[in-house]
């Protein structure tokens, strides 16, 4: 795209995230929340994450018009098994009606760069398999690997947005 600017991720751009989470549609409880009840939380992890840059990065996509479009956030884990750091990336998300123009690629690639600066030892995200970017192979194509023989286990508090 462009004219694509990717930049650290301000407690403004909470509201614009919100939206783009919405139109993505992946929660219809969020969907249906007061704009306000989405993009409130997000503002305090904006704030939490911009307090330790040491720890987080956030980070956002932006067009031409200034608007923001997608975003970023990873982790700097301190891994002792792997005697390093492992970059954890927890989300990633372009709006749908900006896709395919290369702003995702974008926020992958941003990243792949921090870590490499950090001295990481590598990063790690979750896909789901029955996703388009699954699907697409759109990590693969950025040259990252699939775990075989890794599950990946959660334990739920509460379910999100309850
Ligand atoms: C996955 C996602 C971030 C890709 O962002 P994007 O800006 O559309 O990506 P790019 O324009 O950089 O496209 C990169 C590649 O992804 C592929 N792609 C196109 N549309 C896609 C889609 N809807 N989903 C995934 N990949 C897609 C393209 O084929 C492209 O490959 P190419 O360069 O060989 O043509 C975006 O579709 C999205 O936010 N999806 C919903 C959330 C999600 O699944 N996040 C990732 C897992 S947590």
């Amino acid at each position: 795209m462009a004219n694509l600017t990717i930049r650290h991720a301000e407690i403004k751009d909470g509201v614009s995230m919100a939206e783009i989470l919405r139109k993505i549609g992946w929660s219809e409880k969020r969907n249906n929340m007061p704009l306000k009840e989405v993009s409130e939380p997000i503002e305090e992890l904006i704030k939490h994450c911009n307090k330790n840059t040491e720890g987080h990065t956030m980070i956002v996509a932006v067009d031409e018009e200034n608007r923001v479009i997608g975003f970023t956030n990873v982790h700097w884990v301190p891994f002792v098994m792997l005697g390093s750091w492992e970059g954890y990336v927890s989300d990633v998300f372009v709006s749908p009606e900006a896709g395919g123009k290369g702003a995702g690629s974008a926020l992958i690639k941003y990243v792949m760069e921090e870590g490499e600066k950090r001295g990481c030892m590598r990063l790690m995200l979750t896909n789901g398999k029955e996703k388009p970017s699954y699907q697409k192979g759109f990590y693969k194509k950025m040259g990252w690997t699939e775990r075989p023989k890794v599950a990946n286990f959660v334990y739920y508090y509460r379910e999100p947005w309850s």
